[in-house]
């Protein structure tokens, strides 16, 4: 049948049926909300390069994690910018470190919230990298027992969940090893399966003053032009034990997670990353964009391309947004 019998407009007709038809809805249980946390006392500084965006303190960030948990969202996850950084990322894995500390404290005033601990060296290396240096390269193997202490650490405070977002090869296999030997065996993974090289990272390297000091992370983030890759990371780190998967960037990535869900059928995360944040708060700030409209309208585009959650900074506005819709 065509035209003029078929006529798609007729499902488009009035407000309701649009509601009656529509394929795809966002929902609070979809929002994983980012925080920063950083050492001291009644901090709430705002992140210059993510407007709308801060850093913590341990006792401030409980009070917003509370406003959070109210607000319904299932979980957040937590980036740490420590008080000293050195050459191994040792205060990724101190029993005293500033995320260890947050997270026992949020588990303790909101036990029901998920608390997803982000495992990377790079915001704790001087150098800046994710993983260990040698010779200025980046080395994989010495790094993955790194990864494991950590990931054991983030356990031990509380963490339910260790999103590791480094890229080296095998890590998956061995912070689940790690977590199994400490008793963790109910802690679930979600990896950073597909992580791209990307140049949207860059708001929160500000944020997180990981920026690399040399060179780039080329050499262990993917290829942006590659998408095979990306399905061979994934099969790896679920044969590796991952129990959910991440794609990261977003909205440019939409056919690379549309791909990884139609695949593996496996629990899949996306994460709208802090570039993509500060683009739409700065077109939004010259008045350029309906900001509201934009923001809904992407994280929607994330549940269509197949994803089962998404990790946005615009997670708590849009929680309260979806009250009583
Ligand atoms: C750490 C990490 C990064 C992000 C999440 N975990 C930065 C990077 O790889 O440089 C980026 C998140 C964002 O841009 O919002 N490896
Ligand atoms: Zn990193």
């Amino acid at each position: 049948m065509s035209f003029p019998v078929d006529r798609p407009r007729r499902l488009r007709t009035s407000s309701t049926i649009r509601r009656l038809v529509r394929e795809t809805r966002l929902s609070v249980d979809d929002l994983v909300q980012p925080l920063f946390v950083v050492p001291g006392k009644d901090i709430k500084k705002e992140i210059s390069s993510m407007p709308g965006q801060y850093h913590y303190s341990v006792n401030t960030i409980i009070e917003e994690v509370e406003i959070i948990a109210r607000r319904g969202i299932p979980a957040i996850i937590l980036f740490g910018i420590p008080e000293n950084k050195d050459e191994e990322g040792s205060q990724a894995w101190a029993e005293n470190g500033i995320v260890q500390q947050a997270i026992k404290q949020i588990k303790q005033k909101t036990p029901d919230l998920l608390v997803i601990a982000d495992v990377c060296l790079c915001e704790y290396t001087s150098h800046g990298h994710c993983g260990v240096v040698q010779n200025g390269t980046v080395m994989n193997d010495p790094t993955l027992k790194l990864l494991s202490r950590t990931a054991v650490s983030l356990a031990h405070a509380g963490a339910d969940i260790i999103a590791p977002s480094d890229m080296m090869d095998g890590r998956i296999g061995s912070i689940r090893t790690g977590l199994d030997e400490a008793g963790f065996k109910d802690k679930a993974i979600l990896s950073y399966a597909v992580k791209y090289s990307s140049s949207y990272y860059g708001p929160f390297r500000e944020a997180a003053d990981s920026a690399p000091q040399f060179g780039n992370r080329r050499g262990y983030q993917m290829d942006p032009g590659n998408a095979n890759e990306a399905l061979r990371e994934v099969q790896l780190d679920l044969e590796e034990g991952a129990d959910m998967v991440m794609v990261k960037p977003g909205v440019s990535y939409l056919d690379i997670l549309w791909r990884v869900k139609e695949r593996f059928g496996r629990v899949t995360g996306a994460y709208q990353v802090s570039g993509e944040y500060s683009m739409i708060e700065a077109a939004a700030a010259n008045g350029w964009i309906d900001r509201k409209a934009v923001i809904l309208e992407t994280l929607l585009s994330f549940k269509r391309a197949g994803a089962d959650f998404i990790l946005t900074y615009f997670a708590s506005e849009v929680a309260e947004w979806l009250k009583g819709s």
